[in-house]
């Protein structure tokens, strides 16, 4: 009887708090660029205590707050305690918004009605995630909206003709919201004037377990995909799939990282680990499941559903504890995975694979939902 009353006492309190966490969207100031432009942090709070935190210097996921099975936060993404280590350290790209085209393009070239365009080259012969200075690295204008009860921020970013050798003026607008499903969903939309390749996507570095709480070998992973693009050595598509049965690359049931990851297998080395893109089971265009992370000591569980035809799962190979983090933790390799949805590498080069070319008066429209639970 007594132990009922104590139930019943505990659970009163719980929704009490369920109640009192209201959604909000707030912002603050977070400092200035070394050009003088000023920077905000967004943050987005639902009603059941999750938390994000946003800015609009690169749209970069700041902080990421979700209960375990106990209902004790921590912060599941990596990343820093302040703007300027964003300015001056982020070679990593954590946390941040990815453009104008995310992954690789071979040799920084491609050819659009005709013409062939330059990139820079940033990442051996080959362009990487927008250029020297993609949008992982300007500054966006924020706006504090609430969709429905949910809290959101929208950037929104005119990225001009010939920017990074990218053709059209665009307009990129994309949305976090933070919904009562537990969800950061994101939505992405753009336009431009004159036809050109885009290949938007976000790149959080997860720990389940929380940031700075070791590395992410022991999470327990699924991918939604038979499929995957397998790479040369400098990690551009070949231009076939492979089927993942039989391989490392089979995440059809649900295996630990690190199960497989040091394996002799050619597309281990050549991604020294993962850094694949998957092809996502289902149809491109709909909202389907991803993948899904568990964390056993945590009870966590992250649910990626997006409408991209691609996830490239990356397992922080290049992580090499030179970064500290916000809890001050050195960020040694693999001490977190990115699920980075997207189109497949190198697709302006690749007639097979689905088009990234958006052409003047259609509208980029892609979205992005990465889900919390836990398992008891
Ligand atoms: C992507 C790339 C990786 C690496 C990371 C950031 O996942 O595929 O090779 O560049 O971004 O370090």
């Amino acid at each position: 009887m007594k132990l009922q009353r104590k139930i019943f006492a505990l659970l009163l309190l719980m929704s009490f708090t369920a109640v009192a966490a209201a959604q909000t969207v707030t912002r603050q100031d977070y400092g200035k660029t070394s050009t003088g432009e000023y920077v905000y942090l967004y943050t987005l709070q639902n009603s059941h205590g999750l938390e994000a935190k946003i800015t609009n210097y690169g749209g970069i996921l700041v902080s990421l707050k979700v209960p375990d099975r106990n209902r004790k936060f921590a912060d599941v993404v990596l990343g820093f305690n302040d703007l300027e280590s964003y300015l001056t350290k982020n070679d990593p790209y954590m946390g941040a918004l990815i453009g104008r085209y995310g992954n690789r393009i071979a040799k920084g070239r491609f050819t659009l009605n005709g013409v062939e365009y330059k990139l820079a080259v940033n990442n051996g012969e080959n362009h990487l995630h927008g250029g020297i200075k993609g949008f992982d690295k300007v500054v966006w204008t924020g706006r504090e909206i609430k969709t429905g009860t949910s809290p959101a921020v929208a950037l929104t970013y005119l990225s001009k003709d010939g920017e990074e050798g990218y053709p059209g003026n665009l307009n990129v607008r994309v949305v976090y919201t933070l919904t009562d499903e537990n969800e950061l969903k994101i939505d992405y939309t753009a336009t431009t004037d004159k036809d050109t390749v885009l290949n938007l996507t976000h790149h959080s570095y997860f720990n389940l377990a929380g940031e700075g709480n070791g590395d992410i070998l022991n999470h327990l992973v699924s991918i939604n995909a038979n499929q995957f693009v397998p790479t040369d050595a400098g990690s551009i598509p070949t231009g076939e799939l492979k089927n993942v049965a039989g391989t490392p690359f089979d995440f059809i049931n649900p295996t630990a990282i690190g199960a497989r990851i040091n394996q002799d297998d050619e597309q281990l080395k050549f991604g020294n680990g993962y850094d694949h893109t998957w092809v996502i089971n289902g149809k491109p265009g709909t909202m389907r499941v991803a993948a899904e992370a568990y964390e056993a000591t945590s009870g966590r569980i992250m649910r990626v559903l997006t409408t991209e035809p691609g996830v490239q799962f990356y397992t922080g190979n290049f992580l090499n504890g030179t970064l500290t983090g916000k809890s001050g933790t050195v960020y040694a390799r693999r001490t977190g995975f990115c699920f980075e949805t997207q189109h497949y590498p190198d697709s302006p080069n690749q007639p097979s694979f689905p088009t990234t070319t958006l052409k003047k008066g259609q509208t980029y429209k892609s979205t992005t939902i990465y889900r919390f639970s836990v398992k008891r």
